[in-house]
């Protein structure tokens, strides 16, 4: 029937008005996108706090889902539901672009980025231990099995957006065994895509070269670990304008779950101030990997145009405007 059942899941502090935001935006461009609401409000499971059954069903059945930040709780003992998303759908593959708004000013223009990051284990495995008291380790488990699976997809991602160049970033001098096996895996992947350009860099280097000129990076697709991807995709977003802007899509095999970068900003929930823009430009990524281009292309403009105008801009961009107004910014460019 033309109609495409997508899981939504509106999320935590900020996430119901920046998902009320998307939804009003996907009905005034008549996006054939049916909302699935899932309630992923933890429970608690064989002694474990885990994602209710219902919203696992929903996920599963439509292979797609939005979804707005969830909090995570600091401390012992809790498990970040973002994370255990990722991981019951084996979501192995974060992909972070990050492009300048044309027309709103930063100190760089032009920029032009994609990362992507390992999004399963690393330093997000979840394995610690107190050795002794005052002994403490976090252990960043790398496997060949998640490292090939990741690079096999940047190498293919590469190719399909014409961008033929990966670049894996890593800290090998120090992290021997575990980054050493991930750039060992790379250079055997690449030998398999003779028409990607391969080389490593340091990511310390990468971070130097990063703010000094980013047009460095317009033709790479940077692949990296779990923690560094985190790190290096948030300074990413301080170039063009902050977490307010970036998007992610997390693929799996079987299905994939598209969310911003930024969290669940407490210190502004409720108060119609939050940027709803990574979000959308999220929603944006879905439509294309759900094949719905036009849809994408139509809403992307009406987006990037009233940044670029910068009438309607939200207070993290300097502007004034609510969330309730951008967003009809953006609906009134699309009437
Ligand atoms: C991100 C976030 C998450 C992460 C948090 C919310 C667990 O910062 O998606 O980058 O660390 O991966
Ligand atoms: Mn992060």
């Amino acid at each position: 029937n033309g109609n495409y059942t997508v899981t939504f899941i509106e999320g935590d502090g900020i996430g119901p008005e920046i998902s009320r935001s998307v939804k009003q935006i996907f009905a005034a461009a008549k996006a054939p996108i049916e909302w699935e609401t899932a309630d992923v409000t933890p429970i608690l499971k064989d002694g474990k706090t885990t994602i209710p059954e219902e919203a696992i069903k929903s996920i599963k059945k439509n292979y797609v889902a939005l979804k707005g930040p969830l909090a995570t709780p600091i401390g012992k003992g809790h498990v970040s539901l973002n994370l255990t998303l990722r991981r019951t759908f084996n979501l192995f593959a974060n992909v972070r672009p990050c492009r300048s708004v044309p027309g709103y000013k930063t100190p760089y223009d032009d920029v032009d980025t994609v990362l992507i990051r390992e999004n399963t284990e690393g330093e997000y495995s979840g394995i610690e231990h107190e050795v002794v008291d005052g002994v403490v380790q976090s252990i960043k488990l790398i496997t060949k099995k998640a490292s090939e699976r990741v690079l096999r997809f940047g190498f293919q991602y590469a190719q399909s957006i014409n961008k033929k160049h990966i670049r894996v970033v890593h800290k090998a001098t120090i992290m021997k065994m575990s980054d050493g096996l991930f750039v060992s895996i790379a250079r055997d992947v690449a030998k398999d895509f003779p028409d990607v350009k391969f080389d490593t860099e340091l990511l310390d280097n990468t971070c130097l070269k990063m703010v000094t000129d980013p047009k460095m990076y317009s033709d790479i697709v940077l692949v990296m670990p779990n923690l560094y991807g985190d790190i290096v995709s948030d300074m990413c977003a301080g170039l063009i304008g902050g977490l307010g802007l970036t998007p992610s899509a997390n693929i799996g095999d079987e299905c994939s779950i598209f969310e911003a970068v930024h969290g669940s900003a407490p210190d502004i929930a409720g108060q119609d101030k939050a940027n709803p823009t990574a979000l959308l430009l999220s929603s944006m990524m879905m439509l294309q990997h759900m094949g719905l281009n036009e849809y994408a292309e139509k809403i992307s403009k009406a987006i990037m145009d009233t940044l670029a105008e910068g009438k309607a801009l939200t207070g993290d961009l300097g502007g004034k405007a609510s969330t309730t107004e951008y967003t009809n910014a953006i609906i009134s460019k699309l009437q």
